[in-house]
């Protein structure tokens, strides 16, 4: 047995407590990892899970994304009640629609993304399983194992699980606090021989970063110099009043969009809508054809009476309230802090100081009962990520918590 190991073993021993020696061990591990006492590799002594035993932590979740519970789950049930006198809808969402959904829900879903500048051809959309499925139906459509996909350094995650699976070369893409740098788009382009693009103009996650309206101007202007064929994942910008307009309205004839109800209303919905240009669509519809044949035409006719009754932008502006509130207590309570927030972004993005990386601050305050995700989680492929944390307010009371366990002597 490691000599750290019998150590630990015989303090336990020699301090008799109430706590079970179990959970002793594993919080003097925890410790003894952060203190550098021990390295990889060591050997540790034996573990076993008691029959029946769960977890005996109960950890304040911070790293998740996910929208600001708002108890609102009235607005289901009069949807549900609504949908019940509608005979006529009752019938069609029992019945296969066309791969890109029924019409009146397309229409629904051109009129969401209106929001960010687009035409609102209902043509030109079509009815997903939330933002991933249209991801993944894309990516299937234009790109073949081994092919290049360019993206910020740090990215949504799903689509680099997406990309993983299906043998894509991901390269980042320097970028600042306004995202993903022209630049170094170009270079990126010209050295990678790529066509094809993901990034998040609007409210990056994780950053929470933004482009201006010059920015998009010189992408784009990158997009068109090299031919490429941009994805631009704008469901986090579903939460802004007023966003800048979408980077696709640039370049429509050679782009994506996607966006969804997930983070401004509720992701169990799964629904999500995809804008390109009809000859892009038809070959998006047939891989949505070979996964599901359609997208089950119940969540989007839910999806439908939302808009129509006023719901949904009543529910975006539950989230938009909550959001403001837990960032205006996240300022007070880490005031002094450096650390980086957007309006409607309901997650802190905090650069750690020189005395800390970014894995031991997470495990610090891991062992404190708290979790919050590093950059390694966005990044892309190998690459050096900076040591910052995303810390998400979508939990209740979560801030004071997060607060007290930074205390005093985690501030700087
Ligand atoms: C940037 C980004 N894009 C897409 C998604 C997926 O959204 P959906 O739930 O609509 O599939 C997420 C969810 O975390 C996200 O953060």
């Amino acid at each position: 047995m490691a000599k750290v190991s019998q150590l630990m073993i015989s303090n336990i021993l020699l301090n008799q407590t109430d706590t079970p020696k179990f959970q002793s061990i594993a919080a003097d591990l925890a410790q003894a990892i952060l203190n550098g006492q021990l390295v990889a590799g060591e050997k540790l002594t034996p573990q076993r899970r008691e029959p029946g035993a769960t977890s005996a932590v109960s950890y304040i979740d911070m790293a998740q994304n996910v929208a600001i519970p708002t108890d609102d789950d009235g607005a289901l049930l009069r949807a549900m009640a609504t949908l019940s006198q509608s005979g006529a809808h009752i019938d069609e969402v029992l019945k296969y629609q066309p791969e890109a959904g029924a019409q009146r829900h397309h229409q629904i879903g051109a009129q969401w993304l209106t929001r960010f500048g687009t035409g609102g051809a209902w043509n030109r959309v079509m009815v997903t399983h939330g933002a991933q499925h249209a991801i993944a139906g894309v990516l299937r459509t234009v790109m073949r194992p081994g092919d290049t996909l360019l993206t910020e350094s740090l990215s949504y995650p799903g689509m680099l699980a997406l990309a993983r699976s299906m043998r894509l070369q991901v390269i980042g893409v320097e970028m600042d606090d306004q995202g993903m740098l022209p630049d170094a788009l170009d270079r990126a382009a010209q050295t990678f021989n790529s066509r094809t693009l993901f990034c998040s103009p609007t409210l990056h996650n994780p950053t929470g970063s933004s482009m201006s309206m010059e920015r998009r101007e010189a992408i784009a202007a990158v997009v068109r110099r090299r031919n490429l064929l941009p994805m631009e994942d704008a469901v986090h910008a579903a939460a802004l009043t007023h966003p800048l307009p979408a980077l696709c309205t640039l370049v429509p004839e050679q782009s994506f969009l996607v966006s969804s109800f997930s983070k401004v209303m509720a992701p169990g919905l799964r629904v999500g809508y995809l804008e390109a240009s009809p000859r892009w669509l038809d070959k998006v519809a047939a891989s949505i054809r070979a996964d599901c044949w359609m997208v089950a035409p119940l969540m989007p006719e839910i999806a439908t009476i939302w808009p129509e009754t006023g719901e949904a932008e009543h529910l975006i502006g539950l989230q938009r309230n909550a959001i403001a509130e837990r960032l205006a207590e996240a300022k007070r309570l880490l005031a002094g802090i450096d650390m980086r927030c957007a309006e409607h972004y309901p997650h802190l993005w905090l650069p750690l100081p020189q005395s800390w990386r970014a894995g031991s601050y997470a495990a610090s305050l891991r062992q404190a009962g708290v979790l919050v995700r590093t950059m390694d989680h966005f990044a892309v492929g190998r690459a050096v990520t900076p040591h910052a944390v995303r810390i998400g307010l979508n939990k209740p009371a979560s801030m004071e918590q997060y607060a007290a366990v930074c205390g005093p002597s985690w501030r700087y």
